[in-house]
């Protein structure tokens, strides 16, 4: 059995990364959207809150679960039995830092493949920090997540405002 990951902080998860997810889910016979703890970004929402938010999102997807983890993206993939590692390649800019990571984790396991797959144009500027800007302030992200992460982030900015 083939089995992929798509990960990522998802703080939250957008529609950008469930497209990659869903077109990952028709290459591989099994996709793990692996959720990391990445304390040192300081998500908005704790690591459980994330997995339980791509778990919803993801839910129509048969071949399609999600796990939170805490160590090398490399060392979770071996535990998970996965050799390929499927990432989302927006605007140019995103290469350079992509590109780093992929010869990181190559350096680390050589028997892991990373995969790009382009970004259609809605979401080649999307990223979970814009949504969380435009959440907090009020603006319209409706077309860019899902319609729990829209509820999740009116409940978060209400709790912070009351
Ligand atoms: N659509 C929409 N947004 C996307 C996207 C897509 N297709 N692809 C990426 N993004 C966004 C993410 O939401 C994130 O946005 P933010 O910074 O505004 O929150 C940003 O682009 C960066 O994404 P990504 O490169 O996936 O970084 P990440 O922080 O979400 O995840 C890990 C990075 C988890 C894959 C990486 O840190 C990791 O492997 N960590 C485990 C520890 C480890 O092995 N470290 C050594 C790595 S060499």
């Amino acid at each position: 059995m083939k089995i992929a990951l798509v990960p990522g902080t998802f703080d939250p998860i957008t529609n950008g990364h469930l497209d990659v997810v869903a077109r990952a889910s028709q290459l591989f016979d099994h996709v793990i959207v692996a959720v990391a703890a990445s304390e040192k970004k300081r998500p908005l929402f704790t690591l459980e809150q994330r997995v339980a938010l791509a778990r919803e999102a993801t839910a129509s997807i048969d071949n399609v679960s999600v796990e939170g983890f805490d160590e090398l993206l490399t060392t979770f993939a071996k535990r998970k039995g996965a050799h390929v590692v499927v990432k989302g390649l927006r605007a140019i800019t995103d290469f350079e830092y992509e590109f780093q990571m992929t010869a990181m984790n190559y350096q680390m396991d050589t028997s892991i493949e990373t995969l790009f797959v382009m970004s259609p144009p809605e979401y080649m500027y999307l990223s979970s920090s814009i949504v969380r800007e435009l959440a907090s302030l009020h603006g319209d992200y409706d077309r860019f997540v899902p319609s729990c992460v829209k509820v999740a982030l009116e409940r978060r900015f209400a709790d912070e405002e009351a």
